[in-house]
C-alpha cells in the first residue's frame, strides 16, 4: 500500500458530491492501491447535511479511506492536500447576468485560491467543476501566487464524453472505437467539439461519418447543449456524469492517459493553436507521470478555426469581466 494523499472536495454535501466522494473513496480516481484522506468543504448551513455524507462514507467502509475532515474553513479543508476538486459554486439563477454570477463565485475562487496558496502541499493539483468552470480556474490561479499556474485546470471531460458518445451512436459504434476526440474552448455553449482529428476504430471519425449537416446541425448543437437538455429533462443540472466526468479528469492526470489516445483538459493556455497565452481553455492533451502536455502539430482547417476563434473570444470577454471586478 501506498502512503495516504489528501483529497479536498468543495460543495461535498451537493449533488456532484454525493456522487464523487464514495467513488474517490473506492479507489475509482487515484487507484486501489491508493489510501485517501478527504477533506471536505462546505459553507456553514449546509454541515449538517455534510455530516451526513459522512456518516455514509463511513458506512461504506471504504478499506482506503484513511480519514474525513469536515469543514466550512478553506483554510484547514486545503490543508496539506494533494489534490482538490473545487465543485462546490453559486449556479445560476433566474434573472441572473452572466457578470453576476462571475462576481457572485469570484468571491467564492479569489478566498480558494489564496487558500490553497497557503495551505496546499506544494505538489497540489486542482480542478475546476463549479461553473463558469474555466473563468473560475482562471480566478483561483491568480490568486494562488505559490502554485505553479499550470496545477489550475477547468473540466471539459464531460463534454469529451458526451461527444465521444454522441459518435459512437452515429457510427453504429462503441465508445470504445473513438479515439482523439477534442474538446476546445470554454465549457459553455460556445465550446468546439472536434471530430476533425478523431478517430473510430482507427479510421478517420469525419471520413466515416461524411455529413456536414449532421455535423454543424446535430452533433456540435448537441453537445454545446447536453447541459441545459439535462437541466430541462430531469428539473436539476447533470450531478452522476458530471461526478464521472471528475474522476476520469483527474485519474488520467495522475496516472496517465492510455497509448494512442488524448483527453480534452481547460488548461492555462501557452499560446498553443494561437490561443492567448493565460486563459483557461480546452485542448487534447496527453498526460503522463502526472503531467499534461498539449498535443501538437494537429492541422485546424478553417471551418475549426472559426469555431476555435468564437469559443476563445468567449474566455477573453469573461477574463476582461473579472478583470474589471479586480477578481484577477
Ligand atoms: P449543488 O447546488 O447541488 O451543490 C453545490 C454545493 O456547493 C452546495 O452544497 C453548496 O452549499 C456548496 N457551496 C456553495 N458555495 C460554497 C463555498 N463557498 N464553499 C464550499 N461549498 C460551497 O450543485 P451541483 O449540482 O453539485 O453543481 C456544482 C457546480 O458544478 C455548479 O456550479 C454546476 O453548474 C457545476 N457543473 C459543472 C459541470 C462541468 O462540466 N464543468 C457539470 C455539471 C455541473
Ligand atoms: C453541464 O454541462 O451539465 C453543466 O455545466 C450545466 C450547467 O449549466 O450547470
Amino acid at each position: 500500500m501506498k502512503d495516504p494523499v489528501r483529497v479536498a472536495v468543495t460543495g461535498a454535501a451537493g449533488q456532484i458530491g454525493y456522487s464523487l466522494l464514495f467513488r474517490i473513496a473506492s479507489g475509482q480516481m487515484l487507484g486501489e492501491d491508493q489510501p485517501v484522506a478527504l477533506q471536505l468543504l462546505e459553507i456553514t448551513p449546509a454541515l449538517d447535511a455534510l455530516k451526513g455524507v459522512a456518516m455514509e462514507l463511513e458506512d461504506c467502509a471504504f478499506p482506503l479511506l484513511t480519514e474525513i475532515v469536515q469543514t466550512d474553513d478553506p483554510e484547514v479543508a486545503f490543508g496539506d492536500v494533494n489534490y482538490a476538486l473545487l465543485v462546490g459554486s453559486r449556479p445560476r439563477s433566474k434573472g441572473m447576468e452572466r457578470k453576476d454570477l462571475l462576481e457572485a463565485n469570484g468571491a467564492i475562487f479569489t478566498v480558494q485560491g489564496r487558500a490553497l496558496s497557503s495551505s496546499a502541499a506544494s505538489d497540489v493539483k486542482v480542478l475546476v467543476v463549479g461553473n463558469p468552470a474555466n473563468t473560475n480556474a482562471l480566478i483561483a490561479m491568480s490568486n494562488a501566487p505559490d502554485v505553479p499556474n499550470d496545477r489550475f485546470t477547468a473540466m471539459t471531460r464531460l463534454d469529451h464524453n458526451r461527444a465521444k458518445a454522441q459518435l459512437a451512436q452515429k457510427t453504429g459504434t462503441s465508445v470504445n472505437d473513438v479515439t482523439k476526440m477534442t474538446i476546445w474552448g470554454n465549457h459553455s455553449a460556445t465550446q468546439y467539439p472536434d471530430i476533425f482529428h478523431a478517430e473510430v476504430g482507427g479510421r478517420s471519425a469525419a471520413e466515416l461519418v461524411n455529413d456536414q449537416g449532421w455535423l454543424e446541425s446535430e452533433f456540435i448543437p448537441t453537445v454545446q447543449q447536453r447541459g441545459a437538455a439535462i437541466i430541462e429533462a430531469r428539473g436539476l443540472s447533470s450531478a452522476a456524469s458530471a461526478a464521472n466526468a471528475a474522476i476520469d479528469h483527474m485519474r488520467d492526470w495522475a496516472l496517465g492517459t492510455p497509448d494512442g489516445d488524448w483527453v480534452s483538459m481547460a488548461i492555462p493556455s501557452d499560446g498553443s493553436y494561437g490561443v492567448p497565452e493565460g486563459i483557461i481553455s480546452s485542448f487534447p492533451v496527453t498526460c503522463s507521470g502526472g503531467e499534461y502536455s498539449i498535443v501538437q502539430g494537429l492541422e485546424i482547417d478553417e471551418f475549426s478555426q472559426g469555431r476555435i476563434d468564437a469559443t476563445v473570444a468567449e474566455l477573453q470577454e469573461e477574463r476582461d469581466t473579472v478583470a474589471e471586478l479586480g477578481l484577477v
